[in-house]
């Protein structure tokens, strides 16, 4: 059995999961992966189009594969895509990793994701769509989290180094 991975990131979509997790593998010496990125690479289309061709419920069982495989494979850095931890299998996996949820206060949101149509749940009304999606899911986030980090008003290299503290992680420079 591999040792698994030093991070999982979790936590909304803009909340700096990628930026972050690649900065933290960095300084830690370790690979970074994104489970976003392989769904992508594995169905040759972008996550965009695989909702509006075959549906959320669709993307969520290739998601749901994906994290598995991830967290069995991989022993560096691994975010995870914002609704993952929507699927209780995925959640009983987490159990007991190091699992950061990177959070993110509404007006942060608005800020950094805005209209942005590649991130097809936020394409109407994103304020209230923020809330709702974030009612729902931050009791999950919570749940699956070892630590919690705030990005508001940090940069990502803040974030970073924050993540290592908590962690108690050591830099590999
Ligand atoms: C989603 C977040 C996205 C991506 C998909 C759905 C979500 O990932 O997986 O658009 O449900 O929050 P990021 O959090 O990496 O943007």
């Amino acid at each position: 059995m591999p040792p698994g991975p030093l991070v999982v990131l979790v936590g909304p979509m803009g909340s700096g999961k990628s930026t972050v997790g690649a900065l933290l593998a960095a300084l830690l010496g370790a690979p970074y992966r994104d489970t976003d990125a392989d769904i992508v690479a594995a169905q040759g289309r972008e996550i965009s189009d695989i909702f509006v061709e075959d549906g959320e419920e669709c993307f969520r069982a290739l998601e749901r594969d994906a994290v598995r495989t991830a967290l069995a494979e991989h022993e560096g850095v691994l975010a995870l895509g914002g609704g993952a931890i929507l699927d209780a299998d995925t959640r009983a996996l987490l159990d007991g990793l190091p699992v950061v949820y990177l959070s993110m206060g509404v007006e942060e949101a608005v800020r950094r994701v805005g209209l942005n149509t590649a991130r097809p749940l936020l394409a109407v009304n994103p304020r209230r769509q923020w809330r709702e999606l974030m009612d729902a899911r931050r009791p999950l986030y919570t749940e699956v989290a070892r630590v919690v980090v705030t990005t508001d008003d940090r940069t990502p290299e803040e974030v970073a180094s924050a993540v290592l503290d908590a962690l108690e992680l050591k830099k590999d420079v």
